[in-house]
Protein backbone atom coordinates (compact mmCIF):
# COMPACT_ATOMS: atom_id res chain seq x y z
CA UNK A 1 0.00 0.00 0.00
CA UNK A 2 1.65 3.28 -0.95
CA UNK A 3 -0.50 5.88 0.41
CA UNK A 4 -1.50 4.69 4.10
CA UNK A 5 -3.84 7.22 4.53
CA UNK A 6 -6.46 4.20 2.97
CA UNK A 7 -5.85 3.01 5.60
CA UNK A 8 -7.31 5.67 7.99
CA UNK A 9 -11.25 4.81 7.18
CA UNK A 10 -9.90 1.31 9.18
CA UNK A 11 -8.62 3.39 12.03
CA UNK A 12 -11.50 6.40 12.32
CA UNK A 13 -13.98 3.28 12.45
CA UNK A 14 -12.54 1.48 15.15
CA UNK A 15 -11.75 4.40 16.98
CA UNK A 16 -15.14 5.92 16.51
CA UNK A 17 -17.42 3.02 16.57
CA UNK A 18 -15.98 0.26 18.90
CA UNK A 19 -19.43 -1.41 18.66
CA UNK A 20 -22.60 -1.13 16.75
CA UNK A 21 -26.00 -2.54 16.35
CA UNK A 22 -24.77 -4.73 13.80
CA UNK A 23 -22.23 -6.51 15.78
CA UNK A 24 -18.40 -5.56 15.43
CA UNK A 25 -17.16 -3.10 13.14
CA UNK A 26 -16.05 -4.56 9.73
CA UNK A 27 -12.42 -4.03 8.65
CA UNK A 28 -11.00 -4.97 4.95
CA UNK A 29 -9.30 -8.03 5.83
CA UNK A 30 -6.35 -6.61 2.80
CA UNK A 31 -5.94 -4.17 4.42
CA UNK A 32 -4.96 -5.46 7.86
CA UNK A 33 -3.17 -8.02 6.07
CA UNK A 34 -1.06 -5.21 4.22
CA UNK A 35 -0.28 -3.65 7.53
CA UNK A 36 0.45 -6.32 9.46
CA UNK A 37 2.94 -7.42 6.62
CA UNK A 38 4.29 -4.21 5.81
CA UNK A 39 5.34 -2.85 9.02
CA UNK A 40 9.32 -2.42 9.93
CA UNK A 41 11.28 -1.62 12.72
CA UNK A 42 12.31 2.34 11.83
CA UNK A 43 15.79 3.29 13.12
CA UNK A 44 16.04 6.11 10.56
CA UNK A 45 13.82 9.19 11.34
CA UNK A 46 13.34 12.71 9.56
CA UNK A 47 13.48 15.38 11.86
CA UNK A 48 9.46 16.56 11.34
CA UNK A 49 7.46 15.45 14.62
CA UNK A 50 4.10 13.59 14.27
CA UNK A 51 1.26 16.05 15.49
CA UNK A 52 -0.39 15.74 18.90
CA UNK A 53 -3.27 14.49 17.12
CA UNK A 54 -1.99 11.71 14.99
CA UNK A 55 -0.03 10.74 18.03
CA UNK A 56 -3.32 10.73 20.20
CA UNK A 57 -5.19 8.26 16.99
CA UNK A 58 -2.21 5.80 17.71
CA UNK A 59 -2.57 5.87 21.59
CA UNK A 60 -6.22 5.70 21.17
CA UNK A 61 -5.74 2.77 18.97
CA UNK A 62 -3.07 1.57 21.92
CA UNK A 63 -5.27 1.05 24.48
CA UNK A 64 -7.89 -0.48 22.84
CA UNK A 65 -5.96 -3.75 22.71
CA UNK A 66 -7.24 -6.57 24.96
CA UNK A 67 -5.86 -7.35 28.23
CA UNK A 68 -6.85 -9.87 30.54
CA UNK A 69 -10.46 -9.18 32.56
CA UNK A 70 -9.69 -5.60 31.02
CA UNK A 71 -7.44 -4.36 33.87
CA UNK A 72 -5.36 -2.24 31.38
CA UNK A 73 -2.34 -2.85 33.85
CA UNK A 74 -0.19 -0.37 31.64
CA UNK A 75 0.49 3.18 32.50
CA UNK A 76 2.27 5.07 29.03
CA UNK A 77 4.01 8.19 28.80
CA UNK A 78 4.74 9.98 25.34
CA UNK A 79 7.41 12.53 25.01
CA UNK A 80 7.13 14.63 21.98
CA UNK A 81 8.80 17.93 22.88
CA UNK A 82 12.29 18.12 20.77
CA UNK A 83 14.23 19.28 23.81
CA UNK A 84 12.73 16.71 26.72
CA UNK A 85 13.48 14.12 23.87
CA UNK A 86 16.98 15.21 23.67
CA UNK A 87 17.13 15.11 27.35
CA UNK A 88 16.43 12.13 27.83
CA UNK A 89 18.60 10.71 24.76
CA UNK A 90 21.86 12.94 26.17
CA UNK A 91 20.94 11.41 30.14
CA UNK A 92 20.96 7.77 28.80
CA UNK A 93 24.51 8.76 26.74
CA UNK A 94 25.92 10.35 29.53
CA UNK A 95 25.19 8.24 32.29
CA UNK A 96 26.16 4.58 29.87
CA UNK A 97 29.09 5.96 28.44
CA UNK A 98 30.17 2.80 27.10
CA UNK A 99 26.69 2.19 25.52
CA UNK A 100 26.61 2.54 22.06
CA UNK A 101 24.85 6.02 20.87
CA UNK A 102 20.97 6.87 20.95
CA UNK A 103 19.64 3.85 22.05
CA UNK A 104 16.30 5.39 20.77
CA UNK A 105 17.54 4.94 16.87
CA UNK A 106 17.13 8.26 16.04
CA UNK A 107 13.22 8.77 16.99
CA UNK A 108 12.07 11.74 17.45
CA UNK A 109 9.09 10.97 19.88
CA UNK A 110 9.97 8.23 22.58
CA UNK A 111 7.36 6.28 24.06
CA UNK A 112 7.40 4.96 27.98
CA UNK A 113 5.53 1.71 28.99
CA UNK A 114 5.46 0.52 32.18
CA UNK A 115 3.81 -2.45 33.71
CA UNK A 116 1.91 -3.40 37.06
CA UNK A 117 3.88 -5.51 38.94
CA UNK A 118 0.78 -7.28 40.93
CA UNK A 119 -0.65 -8.47 37.81
CA UNK A 120 0.72 -11.58 36.44
CA UNK A 121 -0.63 -10.57 32.59
CA UNK A 122 0.52 -7.10 32.29
CA UNK A 123 3.81 -7.88 30.26
CA UNK A 124 1.48 -9.96 28.05
CA UNK A 125 -0.49 -6.87 27.75
CA UNK A 126 1.47 -4.22 27.20
CA UNK A 127 3.09 -6.31 24.42
CA UNK A 128 -0.31 -6.27 22.67
CA UNK A 129 -1.19 -2.46 23.63
CA UNK A 130 2.84 -1.78 21.92
CA UNK A 131 1.66 -3.77 19.07
CA UNK A 132 -1.94 -1.89 18.40
CA UNK A 133 0.55 1.19 18.87
CA UNK A 134 3.17 0.32 16.08
CA UNK A 135 0.53 -0.95 13.81
CA UNK A 136 -1.68 1.89 13.95
CA UNK A 137 0.90 4.10 13.54
CA UNK A 138 2.19 2.37 10.64
CA UNK A 139 -1.22 2.43 8.97
CA UNK A 140 -0.97 6.22 9.49
CA UNK A 141 2.74 6.63 7.94
CA UNK A 142 4.39 6.53 11.02
CA UNK A 143 7.64 4.39 11.65
CA UNK A 144 8.13 2.96 15.06
CA UNK A 145 10.79 0.67 16.58
CA UNK A 146 10.24 -1.37 19.73
CA UNK A 147 13.21 -0.59 22.35
CA UNK A 148 14.44 -2.93 25.09
CA UNK A 149 18.23 -1.20 25.07
CA UNK A 150 16.46 2.30 26.96
CA UNK A 151 14.63 0.16 29.56
CA UNK A 152 18.28 -1.29 30.32
CA UNK A 153 20.33 1.72 30.32
CA UNK A 154 17.37 3.46 32.49
CA UNK A 155 17.35 0.71 34.94
CA UNK A 156 21.29 0.76 34.81
CA UNK A 157 22.03 4.38 35.52
CA UNK A 158 19.52 4.70 38.68
CA UNK A 159 21.07 6.93 40.86
CA UNK A 160 22.27 9.46 38.37
CA UNK A 161 20.73 12.75 39.37
CA UNK A 162 19.69 14.00 35.93
CA UNK A 163 18.17 9.98 34.77
CA UNK A 164 16.41 9.82 38.16
CA UNK A 165 15.22 13.97 37.50
CA UNK A 166 13.46 12.22 34.24
CA UNK A 167 12.27 8.96 35.34
CA UNK A 168 10.67 11.45 37.97
CA UNK A 169 9.10 13.80 35.23
CA UNK A 170 7.96 10.10 33.97
CA UNK A 171 5.43 9.68 37.60
CA UNK A 172 4.74 5.90 36.51
CA UNK A 173 2.44 5.51 39.58
CA UNK A 174 3.51 3.52 42.65
CA UNK A 175 3.45 -0.18 41.71
CA UNK A 176 4.50 0.10 38.12
CA UNK A 177 7.67 -0.08 36.84
CA UNK A 178 9.08 0.40 33.37
CA UNK A 179 9.08 -2.31 31.36
CA UNK A 180 9.40 -1.27 27.34
CA UNK A 181 10.53 1.64 25.48
CA UNK A 182 8.78 2.72 21.98
CA UNK A 183 10.16 5.25 19.76
CA UNK A 184 8.05 6.52 16.91
CA UNK A 185 8.78 8.87 13.72
CA UNK A 186 8.69 9.65 10.04
CA UNK A 187 10.21 7.35 8.85
CA UNK A 188 13.83 8.01 6.65
CA UNK A 189 14.60 4.65 5.38
CA UNK A 190 12.54 2.00 3.44
CA UNK A 191 14.37 -1.57 5.55
CA UNK A 192 13.64 -5.20 3.59
CA UNK A 193 11.72 -7.20 5.27
CA UNK A 194 13.41 -9.82 8.12
CA UNK A 195 13.19 -13.42 7.66
CA UNK A 196 10.60 -15.36 9.40
CA UNK A 197 10.68 -19.12 10.24
CA UNK A 198 7.46 -20.50 9.22
CA UNK A 199 8.27 -24.02 10.67
CA UNK A 200 7.21 -21.98 14.41
CA UNK A 201 3.65 -22.82 13.44
CA UNK A 202 2.30 -26.29 12.83
CA UNK A 203 -1.23 -27.40 12.20
CA UNK A 204 -1.94 -30.80 15.05
CA UNK A 205 -4.31 -33.23 12.80
C1 LIG B 1 10.85 -6.72 23.06
C2 LIG B 1 11.62 -6.12 21.91
C3 LIG B 1 12.77 -5.40 22.18
C4 LIG B 1 13.47 -4.81 21.12
N1 LIG B 1 14.56 -4.04 21.41
C5 LIG B 1 15.21 -3.41 20.40
C6 LIG B 1 16.30 -2.54 20.69
O1 LIG B 1 16.66 -2.33 21.85
N2 LIG B 1 16.92 -1.92 19.65
C7 LIG B 1 16.53 -2.12 18.36
O2 LIG B 1 17.13 -1.53 17.45
N3 LIG B 1 15.49 -2.94 18.04
C8 LIG B 1 14.82 -3.59 19.04
N4 LIG B 1 13.73 -4.39 18.75
C9 LIG B 1 13.29 -4.55 17.36
C10 LIG B 1 13.62 -5.94 16.80
O3 LIG B 1 15.00 -6.03 16.53
C11 LIG B 1 12.78 -6.19 15.52
O4 LIG B 1 11.41 -6.16 15.84
C12 LIG B 1 13.11 -7.52 14.86
O5 LIG B 1 14.44 -7.55 14.40
C13 LIG B 1 12.20 -7.84 13.67
O6 LIG B 1 12.28 -6.80 12.70
P1 LIG B 1 10.96 -6.01 12.25
O7 LIG B 1 10.37 -5.37 13.47
O8 LIG B 1 11.43 -5.01 11.24
O9 LIG B 1 10.01 -7.01 11.65
C14 LIG B 1 13.02 -4.99 19.78
C15 LIG B 1 11.85 -5.71 19.54
C16 LIG B 1 11.16 -6.25 20.58
C17 LIG B 1 9.86 -7.00 20.28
Amino acid sequence: MKNFKAFLPFLATIVAFPSCDSGAPQASQDTIQEVLLTRRSIRKYKSEVPSRDTLEMIFKAGIYAPSALNKQPWEVRVVDNPELVKRFKDAIVAANPDAPGDSFRGATVLVFIANDLSNQYSEFDCGLLSENVMLSAHGLGVGSVCLGTPVRLLRAARGDAEVDALMDRLAFSNGYELFMCMGLGYPDETPAVKPRDETKVRFVE
